[in-house]
């Protein structure tokens, strides 16, 4: 049974509507293991020329890691993502040595790739049991300096990974957009030949 009431207009595995982004966390830690295995489906993302630009870091609770990467966040985000499990940085990179080159040169697609790497690491979480919910609120300038990313480097969006918890944990106001949300029609979306959208 889909975990969610959302209805997609054309036959899709239910994975993909069962996903969702949710701020209620349990609070429950979680093994890097687990969490390898989440990065390890972002690794098989595809990429332009297999470039492989997307870039991970992280801290799980109840680690010395956990209250740096948890300060990094914006106070709205902190606020229920400190019920998380597991916090990680999405970086690229921006340039890439064309296979048999030495040279870099600027990797053209970096934001594309790891947009797609993402979304294995969130579906193949949804996929084990877990939550993840990506967040562009955080302090992209203190995260580079206290996590150390050097030049050439892009920092996208932390993502919070949980289990599903019990959304009185919210405040009223969060409480209520605790709820899966719908989408676009795709005739919205896509077209067949020219551009009428
Ligand atoms: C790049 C990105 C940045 C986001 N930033 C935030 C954020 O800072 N805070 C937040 O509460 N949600 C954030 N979200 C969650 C989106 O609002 C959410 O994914 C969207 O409404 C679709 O809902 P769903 O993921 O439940 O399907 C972000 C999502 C993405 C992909």
């Amino acid at each position: 049974m889909s975990a969610t009431p959302r209805i997609a207009d054309y036959a899709i595995n239910e994975q993909f509507i069962n996903r969702w982004s949710p701020r209620a966390f349990t609070a429950e830690p979680i093994s890097e293991e687990t969490l390898l295995s989440f990065l390890e489906a972002a690794r098989w993302a595809p990429s332009a020329n297999n470039s492989q630009p997307w870039r991970f870091l992280y801290a799980r609770r109840d680690t010395p890691n956990w209250e740096r990467y948890l300060n990094l966040l914006v106070p709205a985000n902190r606020s229920w993502a400190q019920q998380a499990s597991a916090l990680v940085v999405v970086i690229s990179k921006t340039t890439y040595a064309a296979p048999g080159a030495t040279e870099e040169r600027p990797a053209l697609w970096h934001t594309f790739d790891t947009g797609s790497a993402w979304g294995h690491l969130a579906l193949q979480a949804s996929i084990s049991g877990w939550h993840t919910h990506g967040m562009a609120g955080f302090d992209q300038e203190l995260a580079r300096q206290e996590l150390k990313v050097p030049e050439g480097y892009v920092l996208h969006a932390m993502v919070a990974i949980g289990k599903l918890g019990d959304k009185s944990s919210l405040n009223e106001a969060l409480q209520a957009r605790e709820v899966p949300s719908p989408r676009k029609p795709l005739s919205e979306l896509a077209a067949e030949g020219d551009f009428s959208l």
